[in-house]
């Protein structure tokens, strides 16, 4: 089937009761990985790609590598969606390369500012049919919170953004934040604020930031030469209490990161003669469907890939109103 709009993706999961795992891609390998977990499991998928990412494949190798990966696996409900766009430039990129979804992340703006950003991002996209994710609130943790460098997603402020904005899905800050060192300790999260946001906004919302920093992932790459301390994630639970009370995105991008870093130094630890790229990066990929496929375990997303009745970017226009 073709890429499908991340509108119906998540529609899907509201009706299926699950949340859709958004993996961050750069390269070949994470594609494979990702897509053998999401076609042994029969799952849905989210590949996302961050402005570093189109720098990184100069754009046009990541659009051959996902149109491949659609190809190969044609059964398969996957979304094309741009993670964390800076700008309306950004999205008519993305949108040109045949994106099906783009975040507009102007959280960082006052509100009124993020409020227009976003606006004008939706008025663009939806005229293509392309699903749009804007962010209220930034991320961070509860600690840094305290020290007023973090905001968490005011429901009130939700429920207007919303629905000035018009976007498809709304990415909230509860205490999560990027990388591989979110907490101090013990993981605090305000996940009572996801069913208040939730019941106002009434449309999906994202979780930024969810990897779980795996501790034995941490440990194969310290075992194997490298040094990640202290580090600190999402605790699985969390996400799937989230998924309980509409959270239906979750972006995990470190876990990935850390899982393809492990085994490449595993690798070239065990046998320092190893000089063959496909050595390595094959251990690389096997790491990332591993943890892929447990994340769609963990997200009930596992088994619902046969729910979906592709829906076209043309039939987004319709449903947006676009003559
Ligand atoms: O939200 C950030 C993602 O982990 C992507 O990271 O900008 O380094 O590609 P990146
Ligand atoms: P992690 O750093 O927790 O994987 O979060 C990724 C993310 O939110 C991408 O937008
Ligand atoms: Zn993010």
């Amino acid at each position: 089937m073709p890429l499908i709009p991340l509108y119906q993706c998540l529609k899907e999961a509201e009706k299926g009761g699950y949340g859709v795992g958004a993996f961050n891609v750069n390269n070949m390998e994470q594609i494979q990985g990702i897509m053998k977990a999401a076609r042994e499991l029969n799952s849905p998928v989210i590949l996302q790609a961050s402005r570093g990412a189109l720098k990184y494949t100069d754009m046009v190798y990541l659009k051959y590598l996902v149109q491949a990966a659609v190809e190969q696996n044609p059964d398969i409900p996957v979304v094309l969606h741009l993670d964390h766009g800076d700008s309306l430039e950004t999205v008519k990129k993305a949108i040109e390369l045949g994106f099906t979804s783009v975040m507009i992340d102007a959280s960082h703006h006052d509100f009124e500012t993020n409020v227009r950003i976003s606006r004008e991002v939706v008025e663009y996209a939806h005229q293509f049919g392309v699903s749009v994710e804007a962010e209220l609130g930034t991320l961070g943790g509860i600690e840094e919170d305290v020290a007023g460098e973090v905001q968490l997603t005011d429901p009130d402020q939700a429920e207007e953004f919303v629905e000035r904005v018009g976007c498809d899905a709304l990415a909230v800050a509860i205490g999560t934040s990027h990388g591989a060192y979110k907490f101090r300790g013990e993981p605090k999260l305000a996940l009572d604020l996801i069913s208040e946001i939730y019941s106002r906004v009434k449309i999906p919302l994202v979780m930024h930031g969810s990897s779980s920093v795996p501790k034995e992932l941490v440990e194969t790459i310290n075992t194997y030469g490298g040094s990640i301390q202290d580090s600190y994630g999402v605790p699985i639970e969390s996400i799937q209490h989230g998924i309980k009370n509409g959270v239906r995105k979750i972006n995990v991008d470190t876990d990935l990161r850390l899982a393809m870093t492990g085994a490449v130094r595993k690798t070239l630890f065990e046998d320092p003669s190893k000089f063959d790229p496909r050595d390595y990066l094959g251990p690389a990929r096997e790491a990332v469907y591993q943890v892929v496929a447990q994340r769609m375990k963990d997200f009930g997303s596992a088994g619902h890939g046969g729910d979906y009745e592709p829906m076209t970017l043309e039939d987004m226009k319709e449903i947006y109103g676009v003559k």
